[in-house]
C-alpha cells in the first residue's frame, strides 16, 4: 500500500532534474503523475520513466506562463483521472544579473515561470481540490528566496514572492481542506546544475555545506512527497528549507 494509492498528483517542470525524480517518487508511492513540462519531449519521457517503473503517468504538455494553456491542461488531467489530489508547482527558472545588468526579458521570464506559473497553475487545479474537500499544494521556493546572492536580482525576487504566496494560499485555504507548504532548497545537483558549476564551484559549495556535500534530486522529492502526504496532515502554511545546513551559518568571518 503506497501513501498516495487513488491519489491524482500534478507536477509541474516534470521534465527533468527535481521534478522528474518528484514524478518518479510519487508514483512509488501508489500516486498517477500528470507531467505538465512546456518541452513535449522531455514530459513524454518523464511520463514513461514512470511507466516503466510500473507507475501511472501522463504528459501534458503546457507552458505555465500561459493562462489558456495551463486551463486546457488541467481540463485535460481532470477528464482523464477525475480528480486532482496534490499540485507541486515545481517548474522555475533563473537567468543571471543585477537589476541594471538583467534585461527586461530576462526579468520578465524568471517572474513568469516561477512566479506567474505558481499562481496560474494554483488558480485553475485549486477548484478541483476544493471539489474534493480538499488536498495539498507544495510550491517551490529557494534559499535564494530567503536570502540574496550577488547577480541574482529576479530570482531572489521571484522566490521571495513564491515564499509569502504560500503563506497567503495557506490562510485563504486551509479552512477549506487544502494544505500549501513551500520548498527552499540549497544547491542540488540536477543535470543542468552538475553542467553548469565547474568541479571548483561545486566543491566550494560542499565545503560551505555542513553536510558537506550538494543536494540530491531525491533529497527534494521525498520531502515533497512527506509534505503531501497524510503524515503532515498538520503542517500548513511553512517553509521547510532543505539544504544540508547552508543557511545555518550567520556568514560572519570568525
Ligand atoms: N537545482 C537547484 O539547485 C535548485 C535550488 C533551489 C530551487 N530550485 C528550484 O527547483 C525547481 C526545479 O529545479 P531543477 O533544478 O530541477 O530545474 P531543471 O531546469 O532541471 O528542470 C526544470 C524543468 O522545468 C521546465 N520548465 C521551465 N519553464 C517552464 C514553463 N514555462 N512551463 C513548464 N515547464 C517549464 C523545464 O523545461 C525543465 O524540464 C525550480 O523551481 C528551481 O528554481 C532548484
Amino acid at each position: 500500500m503506497g501513501r498516495f494509492d487513488g491519489r491524482v498528483v500534478v507536477i509541474t517542470g516534470a521534465g527533468a532534474g527535481i521534478g522528474r525524480d518528484s514524478a518518479l517518487a510519487f508514483a512509488r508511492e501508489g500516486a498517477a503523475v500528470a507531467v505538465l513540462e512546456v518541452r513535449a519531449v522531455r514530459a513524454e519521457q518523464t511520463a514513461e520513466l514512470v511507466r516503466q517503473a510500473g507507475g501511472t503517468a501522463v504528459a501534458f504538455p503546457c507552458d505555465v506562463r500561459d493562462g489558456v494553456q495551463v486551463e486546457q491542461a488541467i481540463a485535460a488531467v481532470a477528464e482523464r483521472f477525475g480528480r486532482i489530489d496534490v499540485l507541486f508547482n515545481n517548474a522555475g527558472t533563473t537567468r543571471p544579473g543585477d537589476v541594471v545588468s538583467v534585461s527586461i526579458e530576462d526579468w520578465d521570464m524568471v517572474l513568469d515561470v516561477n512566479l506567474r506559473g505558481t499562481f496560474l497553475v494554483s488558480r485553475a487545479v485549486l477548484p478541483q481540490m476544493l471539489a474534493l474537500g480538499g488536498g495539498a499544494v507544495i510550491n517551490m521556493g529557494s534559499v535564494d528566496g530567503l536570502a540574496g546572492d550577488a547577480r541574482m536580482a529576479a530570482y531572489n525576487a521571484a522566490k521571495a514572492a513564491v515564499v509569502n504566496l504560500t503563506r497567503s494560499m495557506a490562510i485563504d485555504f486551509g479552512p477549506r481542506g487544502v494544505r500549501v507548504n513551500c520548498i527552499c532548497p540549497g544547491l542540488v545537483g540536477t543535470p543542468a546544475v552538475l553542467r553548469m558549476f565547474s568541479d571548483e564551484s561545486r566543491q566550494r559549495m560542499q565545503a560551505v555545506t555542513p553536510l558537506g556535500r550538494i543536494g540530491r534530486p531525491g533529497d527534494i522529492a521525498s520531502l515533497a512527497v512527506f509534505l503531501a502526504s497524510d503524515d503532515a496532515a498538520y503542517i500548513n502554511g511553512t517553509t521547510v528549507v532543505a539544504d544540508g545546513g547552508l543557511m545555518a551559518r550567520t556568514g560572519m568571518p570568525i
